[in-house]
């Protein structure tokens, strides 16, 4: 198992919002959802769209590319039952945001 690691601070990411970053070279799309954070894959599995750019509503993010819509919390895809998205592990440290690799990756 994969150690936590710092990427961001609580108040980077207003709720409602996603952020873009790099997890020991993985690009990971982190999000605020009422305060909760949650984080996939940067990369759509459909065509690689840049999953941290899209929309967020409620917990689902669209993509901006062809506008899949992905459950942010599980990884889901709503649109498209066959496409699932790699999740990563978030933990809150005082105002630390952590990542580390999901134990179902
Ligand atoms: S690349 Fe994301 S829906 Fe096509």
């Amino acid at each position: 198992m994969s150690e936590f690691v710092k990427v961001a601070r609580v108040g980077d990411i207003q709720p409602g919002s996603g952020k873009t970053l790099n997890l020991r070279g993985t690009p990971v799309a982190l999000f605020n959802v009422d305060g909760q954070y949650f984080a996939i894959h940067n990369s759509c599995p459909h065509e690689d769209g840049p999953l941290g750019e899209g929309t967020l509503c409620g917990c689902v993010v669209t993509c901006p590319v062809h506008a899949y819509e992905f459950d942010v919390t599980s990884g889901e895809c709503l649109t498209e039952s066959a496409y699932r998205v790699e999740r990563f592990e978030v933990r809150v440290d005082g105002d630390d945001i952590l990542l580390r690799q999901s134990a179902d990756a």
